[in-house]
This record gives C-alpha cells, structure tokens and sequence, in this order.
C-alpha cells in the first residue's frame, strides 16, 4: 500500500511508456489493492447514479477509501439546465460539452487514486465501445489501475418511469417543469442515448475487460474476468442489494442490570425498566402491523428478553453481540479509568480503531458485521435489537458516517430506529417508547491528549471527580450525562475495589 501512497511521484501521465516499463501489468496483477476505477455504463434512468452511491457507502464502511466522480455533476457544472435537445448525437457543440465533463471527471477520480483512494467510482452512461476502450486505456497504461465495469440494463419501462420520477425530476434540469413534460422529455433523452448505445460485449475486444452486466435491477447478472479482491467484494454486493421498499428497524436491548450500574458488556437480564420496554417493544411492533416482519437479536440475553414478546419469527445472531471489552468487561467507565489509564487514554484518542486488551475493536466489530448488512441488504422488513456499539455501526452504514463520527453516534436506551432506503439514502426516525432508562452515551472528551491525567480523564464526565490521591472507604459518584448515582467503588490509594457481589450484578 505505501508503495502506491508514493507512486504519485514517480507515475508520469505525460509518460507512459515510461509508466509501463515500471510496473508491468503482471506485477500490478499481483498486487492485491491495486487502485481500482469502477466504470459505470449504461442508458439514463437504469440506476447508476443509486448503485455507484450504494457501492461507494459500502466500500467506505468496510475501510476502502471510495469516492463517487458523477459526470452529470460536472455537466450541470457548465450548463445547469439542458433538455432533450442538449443530449442529441448530432449537437457537435454539445458532444464536445459532455465529452469534456466526462474526460475531466475521469482525470479526476485517477488523480484522487494517485493520491489516497483505493476506488473511484466513475458514474457516467459509457455508452460507446470506444469510449469504454479510451477509459480502459487511460487508466491502465496512463495510472497502472485496474478498471471494472459495472453495466446496468432494464427493459422494464415501469422500472424506468419509477426511476425517472424519483429522482430525475428533482434533477435542477427540471425545476419548474410540470411533471408530466418533465418525464417526456427525459424519456426523449434517453431516445437520444439509445442511437450509439452499444451494451458491453464479450464477444468484441470487449472480451478483455473485467464487467457484470446487470439485467433488470438483479433479476440475472452476467460476471466476467473479475480481477481481484476488491472486484470480487463489488460483484458479492451488487448480488445482494434490491430495490424492493422496505424499512428496518433498530432497536438496543431493554436497560439491563449492568446498564443500571453504568457497567459495560456482561451477559446480564433485564432490570425492571428493561422488562417495561419488552413490553413497550411488543405493544409498537403489534401497532406497526409490519408485513413478514423478522426478528434478530443477538445471543445475549438482554437481546433475547427484549424480543421475547414480540409476535414474529425470530433469529439469533452471534454477529450481533456487543463488542468484546476484553480486560474491561464488566467495569464502569470510572474503574477502567483508574485501573487502566493508559488503555482509557489510547482509547479515547483513537476510538475506532483502538482494541480492547483480549477484545475488540469497533473496527473489528465492523468485520464482524459485515455479513449482517449484507443479510440485512438481501432482506425485507427486519427488527434488529442489539446493543449500543453494534447498532453504531450497523447506523453508521446506513447513514454514511466516517470512522471518526461512529463510535459516538447516539444511541439512546428505549428508542426504535425507523430506517427506510430512498433513491440516493435513508430516511432515519427515531421513536422513544416511553419506558424509562439510564443514558450510558459518553461524550468524545474533549482532552484526549496521551498525557491527560486520570483526573482530567475523569472530569469530563462527573459532576464531581474523585480524587485518585485520597483514600476514601465509599465513593457516591454522579455521572455529567443521566445524573445518575452509584455507589459501587471505593478508592484506596489507586487501587480500586467493588463493592457489588456477584448475586448483585449477575457479572463479577
Ligand atoms: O454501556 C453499554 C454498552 O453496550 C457496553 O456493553 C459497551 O461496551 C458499550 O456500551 C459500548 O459503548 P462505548 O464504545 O461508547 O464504550
């Protein structure tokens, strides 16, 4: 990978014969994260513009550095409005407008590989064998990348119609055109389009490159000469997504006993505010009347008693328990604070990626998960009830938040998540049900510096941080974020001691 971090310097674009003879297409076939440009193709209104953004939101949750390069965007760059007549073969004028957008956003996602991405996206229509051939050669003997084609065909004139007036008509293109002429003209343009189209062929020289054909939104796919890990990833996803409506919904477990203590991970039951959200869980889902609703829980029993009520299948997931603390299961944020300054420390500087000793990461939980998501992508109506930093991350690939929002993203006790895919994102509601409970969110400090003190660590979140110098035989502590009291440690020295047996929290 540093190999290619560096490879800017020494790639000229003004030189590739040059470019070849460093890196022959052998070694770079070889090379497993060799910077890859996803070519989309395809008429208008055949869902590029979802898939390349879908695909992109994937890759980026799963840590491959992606970015979307829309030659639309460019074009509404130079000419904000353009109808039918702007995209017709004939308009030189207009030719030379598209064909410089899309060479100038082709330039652009190479540079942004040569620079730091892993993949770029490069969403255009790539309707010409000419043209996919300019792309296939500029971005391997020019940048040494991998190019993979994405095509996408439908022939079913109700997808197109429903694509066409979900999301081109919003298309500045069209601002204050009535609906009705709006969709004409669209369905005008894509005529247009239709004239040199030339799908991709495995029998023409096209037999070289890598590509999947898509047929009617995932109705058949045709995959061809994958080359590579991140190929490989792409086509198991494109496989997985439909565009089916449906919602998910996503909830944390009931308050557990541990909650209640603000301990973290465990196996523990319910508390009575828990078991009253079972109850308020049950009564919503009921209400809701969700068609074919499936129920996942993970195999913790706070997930297990928070679902038991609920009038539906249900399934337990492994992959959906709470991230494994290590050495600090079972302690509240104050003990880890005390016992393991420096693990609290490392861990508030880098949060993502820290791991826990003998646990794991939120990066780790990511891996973990992925074969939830794609789960989740294949589905229909899902109710996930998990735990805190699960439901973080499974959040943070719907809504497309980076590494660095992720750990701390809210997620409140009680409250059901209404998640429902639109064109280009994701409607989020959030439903409180009432039932009373402890907040167990912990602000990102704001000195996480590696020589904070354990006090300075302490006094960003309790109203009234112990003094580790004191000797003191109980401590009442009351946290910034719920107010709530707990009287579970003393202090002795630095040393610290729990007061809670085992009967008490079911954990120690
Ligand atoms: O406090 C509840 C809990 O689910 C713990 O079991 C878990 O360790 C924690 O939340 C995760 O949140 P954070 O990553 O903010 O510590």
């Amino acid at each position: 990978l540093n190999y290619w971090r560096k490879r800017r310097s020494f790639l000229d674009p003004d030189n590739p014969i040059m470019n070849r003879r460093r890196l022959s297409q052998a070694c770079r076939d070889r090379l497993v994260r060799t910077p890859t440009i996803i070519a989309m193709a395809g008429l208008p209104a055949r869902g590029k513009t979802y898939i390349s953004r879908k695909l992109a939101r994937y890759l980026q949750w799963i840590g491959i550095k992606t970015k979307v390069f829309n030659v639309g965007e460019y074009r509404r760059a130079v000419k904000s409005h353009a109808d039918k007549n702007f995209f017709d073969p004939d308009n030189a004028e207009a030719m030379a407008v598209l064909n410089q957008c899309a060479q100038k956003a082709l330039e652009d996602a190479c540079n942004y590989l040569a620079d730091e991405g892993e993949v770029a996206i490069f969403d255009a229509t790539n309707i010409t064998r000419e043209r996919r051939r300019a792309i296939h050669d500029f971005c391997t003997q020019t940048y040494c990348f991998r190019v993979f084609f994405v095509e996408s065909i439908c022939d079913s004139s109700e997808i197109i119609e429903a694509n066409i007036k979900e999301v081109k008509l919003k298309s500045p293109d069209y601002k204050d055109v009535a609906q009705e002429e709006a969709v004409a003209d669209f369905l005008l343009r894509i005529e247009q389009y239709e004239k040199r189209y030339e799908p991709i062929d495995d029998k023409t020289d096209e037999n070289l490159f890598s590509f999947i054909k898509i047929f009617n939104c995932g109705e058949r796919f045709l995959v061809h000469k994958i080359g590579g890990h991140i190929q490989s990833r792409v086509v198991y996803f494109l496989m997985n997504i439909h565009v089916t409506p449906r919602t998910i919904y996503l909830t944390r477990h009931g308050e557990s006993e541990l909650n209640v203590q603000q301990r973290i991970g465990g196996d523990p039951p319910l508390s009575i505010n828990g078991k009253a959200y079972a109850d308020a869980l049950a009564n919503y889902v009921a209400h809701e009347n969700i068609p074919d609703l499936i129920v996942w829980t993970s195999q913790m029993q706070r997930t297990i008693q928070s679902a038991a009520k609920i009038n539906a299948p249900k399934e337990q997931w492994k992959a959906l328990n709470e991230i494994n603390a290590g050495i600090c299961e079972g302690l509240t944020y104050v003990e880890i604070a005390t016992r393991y300054p420096e693990e609290f420390s490392a861990r508030d500087q880098a949060k993502y990626h820290y791991r826990y000793p003998g646990g794991e990461s939120y990066q780790d939980l990511v891996a973990r998960l992925e074969p939830v998501i794609m789960e989740l992508e294949r589905a229909e109506n899902v109710l996930v009830v998990c735990h805190q930093a699960v439901a973080r991350c499974i959040l943070a690939y719907f809504l497309n938040k980076d590494a660095d929002d992720l750990p701390y993203t809210k997620v409140p006790l009680h409250t059901v998540i209404k998640l429902t895919p639109m064109a280009y994102g994701c409607l989020m509601e959030c439903i409180p049900l009432g039932a009373e409970a402890v907040n167990t969110h912990r602000e990102k400090p704001k000195n996480c510096r590696p020589d904070r003190t354990v006090s300075e660590a302490l006094n960003e979140f309790l109203e009234e941080p112990i003094d580790t110098n004191k000797v003191r035989t109980k401590s009442e502590i009351v946290y910034k974020s719920g107010g709530t009291k707990i009287e579970t440690i003393d202090i002795d020295g630095n040393r610290v001691s729990d007061y809670a047996t085992e009967s008490d929290t079911g954990f120690m």
